[in-house]
């Protein structure tokens, strides 16, 4: 019924203009035409225009990694929602643990975007999951519906339905230690439980949740074949072809 969904959070990377087109245009020739796993690049912001035009004619959607809620004004180096839709992009990465984390971003600040981006047309990617620390203090289903709870204040149960969640457990980001399947799957069941508390059984059933972490070639089918994993977030695995490819083969 949910459709899996594939992104490519490349991050800081890579550093020129011509190494971003050729990343994107190999997925584009490895993806064609098919429509069976929705698939997103969320490159650096300064290639996002750059990269609607190179997957023109290609159902890979364009995501950016960040924005900023208010629709424009005095916000040195930030970039509102309208301006990432005048530049092709259809997604947009939120409240990713580097920006909680490395940044101080806030669940209200993230709420606050999620408005925005949803009243501009863009899909948010809403990212949650706790630290090391956190799980191992038992504290993991608490931090979730924490976050969970402040992101998706005020929001009406329809817009949630178009909202993509990514649970990232930190201590698996960039980490080569992936959640196994049966802790991912295990975050995703409470997640979707919590929804249906929020929401309803209906609506839970038809938020995608991906999963983030380690993703690579070699572990994607496993994960994704549980019944709450969705699709993956990918990050270091996303920057070559072969392997982000590999990941949607495995989501197939
Ligand atoms: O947004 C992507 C996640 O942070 C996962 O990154 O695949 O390099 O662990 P990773």
């Amino acid at each position: 019924m949910r459709p899996l969904f594939i992104a490519g959070n490349w991050k800081m990377n890579p550093n020129t203009e011509a190494d971003a087109v050729a990343l994107a245009e190999a997925v584009k020739a490895g993806v064609g035409q098919d429509h069976a796993v929705r698939v997103a690049l969320c490159p650096p912001s300064v290639y996002l225009h750059r990269l609607d035009s190179a997957l023109s004619n290609s159902p890979i959607g364009v995501g950016a990694q960040n924005m900023h809620p208010e629709p424009s004004g005095a916000y040195t180096g930030e970039l509102s929602a309208a301006m990432l839709v005048d530049v092709g992009c259809t997604h947009v990465i939120l409240g990713h643990s580097e920006r909680r984390h490395g940044l101080g971003e806030t669940d209200a600040f993230i709420n606050r975007k999620l408005h925005a981006a949803l009243k501009a047309g863009l899909i948010p990617i809403l990212c949650i999951g706790e630290t090391l620390e956190e799980r191992e203090q038992g504290r993991t289903e608490a931090v979730v519906a924490s976050q969970l709870d402040g992101s998706l204040d005020g929001l009406e149960a329809e817009p949630m339905a178009g909202v993509v969640l990514a649970y990232e457990p930190v201590w698996a980001i960039g980490t080569g230690r992936t959640a196994t399947p049966e802790q991912a799957q295990e975050v995703h069941a409470f997640i979707r439980g919590r929804l249906a508390e929020k929401f309803s059984e209906a609506i839970a059933a038809r938020v995608v949740i991906q999963y983030g972490g380690s993703v690579k070639a070699d572990n994607a089918a496993d994960l994704l074949a549980r019944p709450d994993i969705d699709g993956a977030l990918v990050g270091g695995a996303s920057l070559k072809a072969p392997g982000f490819l590999g990941i949607i083969e495995a989501a197939r």
